[in-house]
């Protein structure tokens, strides 16, 4: 029986400029979008409808029927290509759940990818990336993986070249955040300032294209952070211990609560990794590389 699997990985953002809230209720983005080697994998077999099943870590905390984003994925899929075929999936993962890493976009990504193949359908990949982009503003980018530049509300990508492997710890947290909770927040926070459109500083692209990792450490920037460390103001004791235990720089993923560490090598990010899961602040640390690719 012909069974296809989809492995994708977590994204972290290096940087994300949250611009004026628009007339759809989204923000205007500009963000850097950098895969990392934490992955969910989602597998797909024929079955009569489309229906999930989740295994590993998170399990308890992901819906197993129609709300799951990768059921969602492969009957919008369906949809889009007038088919009624079905699918079994199988999500094991390895992500966690409402941590500002895109968990649920990879499982849609991947549901996308999958029974793309399962189905025999071959979408371009314009089509696919606006099934993707309806399902959620990560998803087209978790299509992807590697390195891009997302612009609107995240969903329009410009890939960009990194040189070289970057080293990084997530500091994940018990408890989630919800994304729309932080959005609203940061609205809050600076509803007295005039917020000015989002963008993405060349001497970003530059310090990645060149792999000046010093450059790099002081540029990585989230606009969401604050409103992450007001909601979740403990997250600002996993930062302070990042930095004492040699982080090049450390900064919210997304909305969060995971926090992202920049190391100079794969030794100091397999150091600090275990420094801060001693340290008592976070929840579990992982070293990871960056630029991770999608596999099918
Ligand atoms: O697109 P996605 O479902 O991931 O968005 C979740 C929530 O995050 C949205 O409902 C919205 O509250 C917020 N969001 C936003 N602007 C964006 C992306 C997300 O306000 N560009």
């Amino acid at each position: 029986m012909l069974q296809v699997i989809a492995r994708v990985p977590a994204k972290i953002n290096l940087m994300l400029s949250v611009g004026p809230v628009r007339s759809d209720g989204f923000h205007e983005l500009a963000t850097v979008f950098h895969a990392v080697s934490l992955y969910d994998e989602i597998s797909a077999v024929h079955a009569d409808a489309v229906t999930v099943h989740v295994t590993g870590p998170y399990t308890d905390q992901t819906p197993a029927d129609e709300s799951n984003l990768a059921v969602r994925a492969a009957r919008s899929l369906a949809r889009r290509a007038r088919l009624r075929s079905g699918a079994l999936l199988r999500v094991h993962k390895e992500i966690p759940v409402a941590a500002g890493l895109a968990g649920g976009s990879a499982d849609a990504a991947g549901a996308l990818l999958a029974c793309d193949r399962l189905w025999g359908l071959r979408m371009p990949e314009s089509r696919l990336s606006s099934v993707a982009a309806g399902l959620g503003s990560d998803v087209p980018f978790a299509l992807i993986g590697g390195t891009a530049v997302g612009t609107g509300r995240g969903e329009r990508l410009r890939p960009v070249p990194v040189r070289g492997e970057l080293h990084w710890v997530l500091a994940t947290a018990d408890g989630g955040l919800s994304t729309p909770d932080v959005y609203r927040r940061l609205d809050d926070l600076r509803s007295d300032r005039k917020v000015p459109a989002p963008s993405v500083p060349g001497e970003l692209l530059a310090a990645l294209e060149s792999a000046d990792l010093d450059a790099l450490a002081v540029l990585l920037h989230n606009d969401l952070q604050e409103a992450a460390l007001a909601l979740r103001p403990t997250l600002k004791d996993t930062l302070r211990a990042g930095e004492e235990h040699g982080a090049l720089a450390g900064l919210v993923s997304g909305s969060g609560p995971t926090c992202v560490f920049l190391a100079r090598d794969g030794a100091s990010a397999g150091a600090l990794a275990v420094d801060l899961a001693a340290s008592g602040t976070c929840a579990r640390a992982v070293a990871v590389t960056g630029h991770a690719a999608v596999g099918t």
